[in-house]
Parts: C-alpha cells; sequence; structure tokens
C-alpha cells in the first residue's frame, strides 16, 4: 500500500476520501463522534496540502433506498464544528445520476477551493455501491484525480466506494488505516509474547475464526460471552437461557480443548433484569449450572482472578468483546474488569489492542480509553483481520 503522505502536488487535485462514518445518531445529532475524530488528521493533511478533499461514507443499512434517518447531515454538520470550518455537502442524491445531474455534481467539486472539504451523500442510498454492481465505482472514480481509503471499519467490504475505486484511479492509505493496520500487523506477526487474547460477545459466528487463528498464535486465550456458553452447551452442561448458538457447537468444542484456550471456572448465573443473581462453579463434569427462567450473564470472581494473572503478565494485548450482559448491572462487572485490567496493562508493559462497538463502549464506561495503545474503529473489519483473511480493501490498494 502506498501511503497518502507519499502522493506529490496536491494542490488543486480532487481526492475521494472513503471515510467509515457510520456513526450513531439520534433526532439528527451524532452520538458518538469518534470515528469522525480518527480521521481528522487525514483530511486536515489533505486540506493543509492545498487538496480539493471529496468525502464518502455509509451510514447503516439502507439496503439501495433513500432513508430520510440515515442521510449525512448531522456528520456533515458535526465534522464541520470539529474542523472549525464549513464542510459543503454535494447534493448526490441517490447517487443513480442523471447526466444533467452528473454534470452539476462534477461542476460542484471543480468549484471547490483548495483546501475545502466537501461530503457526499450516503453512499449506500446506492443500490449498487454494497456488492460493487453497475458502473458506480468507475462513475465515482471520474470525479477525482485519486482516491484515499481512510475507513479500516469498512476495508472489509468490497463496495463500490471501498474497494471498486481503485481499479480506475491510482488508490492512497489514509493515515487511519495506515495506523490501524501497522497495530494489528504488529500483534498478528511479531508479538511480544506472553501474547493474551481476550475473546467475548454474543456473534459466535465471527468469533470462532478469530479463535481458529488466534490459538495458533496467542500464549493464552481467555474466554467470555456466547463462545462459553456454546462451549458449555456442546459439552452438556444446562445452560437455561444463555446466549448460545448451536450451529457453531463442534467449533467451539474443537477450539475450546486446546490448552491455551482458558475457560472460566465460575459464572454469574439469575434472571435478565438481574434481580436474583447467583455464582456457579463450573465443575469438571456437566452439569445444571442454570435452574429455569436463569441464564449465564456473566464471568464469575474466580475467573477474574484467573484472567487478571494472564493480562497482568502479557507484552502483547488484544480484546474483543464483552463478558456477558454488561449493559444491565450486575452483570458488568467481568467486563468493567477486564477492561480496567487490559487498560492498566497497556502503554508501557505491553502493547493493547481492543476493538469491536461494545469494546470500546465498556472502555469508555471505565474512562481508560486513552490508556490503551490501538483502539481500533474497526469491529468486523479487526475480527476479519485478526482472523487472518484478505480484506478487500486493503488488497485492492496493494495492486
Ligand atoms: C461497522 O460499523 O462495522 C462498519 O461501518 C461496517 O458496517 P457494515 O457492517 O454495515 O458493513
Amino acid at each position: 500500500m502506498t501511503s497518502i503522505t507519499k502522493a506529490k502536488n496536491l494542490s488543486g487535485k480532487v481526492v475521494l476520501v472513503r471515510v467509515d462514518f457510520n456513526v450513531p445518531i439520534k433526532k439528527k445529532k451524532v452520538l458518538d463522534d469518534t470515528r469522525l475524530v480518527a480521521s481528522l488528521p487525514t483530511i486536515q493533511y489533505l486540506m493543509e496540502k492545498g487538496a480539493k478533499v471529496v468525502l464518502m461514507t455509509h451510514i447503516g443499512r439502507p439496503d439501495g433506498k433513500i432513508v430520510a434517518s440515515l442521510k449525512v447531515d448531522p456528520v456533515v454538520e458535526r465534522l464541520s464544528e470539529l474542523l472549525k470550518k464549513k464542510v459543503k455537502k454535494l447534493e448526490t442524491k441517490n447517487l443513480k445520476l442523471s447526466d444533467a445531474q452528473k454534470l452539476s455534481l462534477l461542476k460542484d467539486i471543480e468549484k471547490l477551493r483548495p483546501g475545502q472539504v466537501a461530503m457526499m451523500e450516503n453512499v449506500r442510498f446506492s443500490k449498487d455501491e454494497e456488492k460493487d454492481t453497475g458502473t458506480l465505482s468507475q462513475e465515482l472514480a471520474a470525479l477525482a484525480d485519486l482516491f484515499v481509503l481512510e475507513g479500516f471499519a469498512v476495508a472489509h467490504r468490497a463496495s463500490a466506494s471501498v474497494s471498486g475505486i481503485p481499479k480506475y484511479i491510482k488508490g492512497y492509505a489514509g493515515l487511519l488505516l495506515t495506523k490501524e493496520i501497522q497495530g494489528l500487523m504488529k500483534v498478528l506477526s511479531s508479538p511480544k509474547t506472553p501474547f493474551v487474547a481476550v475473546l467475548g460477545g454474543a456473534k459466535i459466528e465471527t468469533k470462532i475464526p478469530v479463535m481458529k487463528n488466534l490459538v495458533e498464535k496467542a500464549d493464552a486465550v481467555l474466554i467470555g460471552g456466547g463462545i462459553v456458553n456454546t462451549y458449555l452447551l456442546a459439552k452438556g452442561y444446562k445452560i437455561g437461557d444463555s446466549l448460545a448458538d448451536k450451529a457453531f457447537q463442534v467449533d467451539a468444542i474443537t477450539y475450546c480443548k486446546r490448552k491455551n484456550v482458558i475457560k472460566p471456572l465460575d459464572v454469574v448465573v439469575g434472571t435478565k433484569d438481574g434481580k436474583k443473581v447467583r455464582v456457579v462453579k463450573i465443575k469438571k463434569t456437566p452439569h445444571d449450572v442454570c435452574k429455569k427462567g436463569e441464564g449465564i450473564f456473566d464471568v464469575g470472581p474466580e475467573t477474574l482472578r484467573l484472567y487478571a494473572t494472564h493480562i497482568k503478565n502479557a507484552k502483547t494485548l488484544v480484546w474483543n468483546g464483552a463478558m456477558g450482559y454488561f449493559e444491565q448491572k450486575p452483570y458488568d462487572v467481568g467486563t468493567l474488569t477486564v477492561a480496567r485490567l487490559v487498560a492498566s496493562r497497556s502503554k508501557g508493559q505491553a502493547f493493547g489492542v481492543i476493538g469491536g462497538g461494545e469494546t470500546l463502549q465498556a472502555m469508555d464506561m471505565v474512562g481508560m480509553t486513552d490508556d490503551v495503545d490501538l483502539v481500533s474503529t474497526g469491529g468486523g473489519a479487526m475480527l476479519e483481520f485478526l482472523a487472518g483473511d484478505t480484506l478487500p480493501g486493503i488488497h485492492s490498494l496493494e495492486i
């Protein structure tokens, strides 16, 4: 990949930048601007170089239709505040442009002053975006002199605005994409040992491929959340209403039986509302963990002590996924304890990397986000990278 810092003579050039500003929006306001802030260095770099900066993002999954609540206007407004400069909204409607509209869009872009920033409408309003069908990527490429893939969080999608455009114009890696890949590469190719990974969360199908790859690389993989429940279910424990995925029982057994996969010694079970709660030890022979109406909602205190010894010894740390149903007290204890442990060990004793929506949210809850070395903006993208997959966006910049 060529970094955008290697591109020469950017002054007056139209640079099309694919950011990932897929952020939560409520009542036309951006609720979490982390992804916008993370991309400011690239945008400001291009502004300083005098480029005409045209940003593109998706928001949500509008499935090729125009959805009013998913328009980019709140993002444009927040970005203008962050940049302390008005960002121009380009009226691209659904990007299915008639010749006349295309011409006027080209003219609007042409009219931008060097250093000015503009933003197109949600690219997923076009039905050709997600799977890069039709001529959208070619048409987008025709608007610009060069392309920058900035949003690591969307690099795992083979979409027109991600991997399609660099087929037609030269593509560069943005500063955020570069930073995230370098951090994750450090973990995968030359981790300082002990390398400890903590894996939890609800979407088991996305965690199994990561486990498959990490059990070969990490000294210890500490597990929580849905993976644990699926493993216990597969072994014949009675887990009541716990979240588990029957389809992955065989995989759960295959990977969880590896020596370096560290499993909970005890779990917190109770009712979903957090009212009736107790700690249950996990014995060697399968037994009833939950009674009727109960589920496993967190890892227990003995487990946390065990996990702490691993985390406190780590030189490389990766964390993705909650230990339980941390949105409901008292089931937040496991996840928030892991958050504090990971952050306290990072930036110095260990190189610490975290990623994924819930993980970032938990880290934010303990107020220690700044203590972590790399806070990945990517959820799915980070998992696919850690699983060893080739991400289409990155691949498109390599060829
Ligand atoms: C994300 O939030 O993970 C990225 O923006 C990708 O969104 P998607 O899963 O809808 O493609």
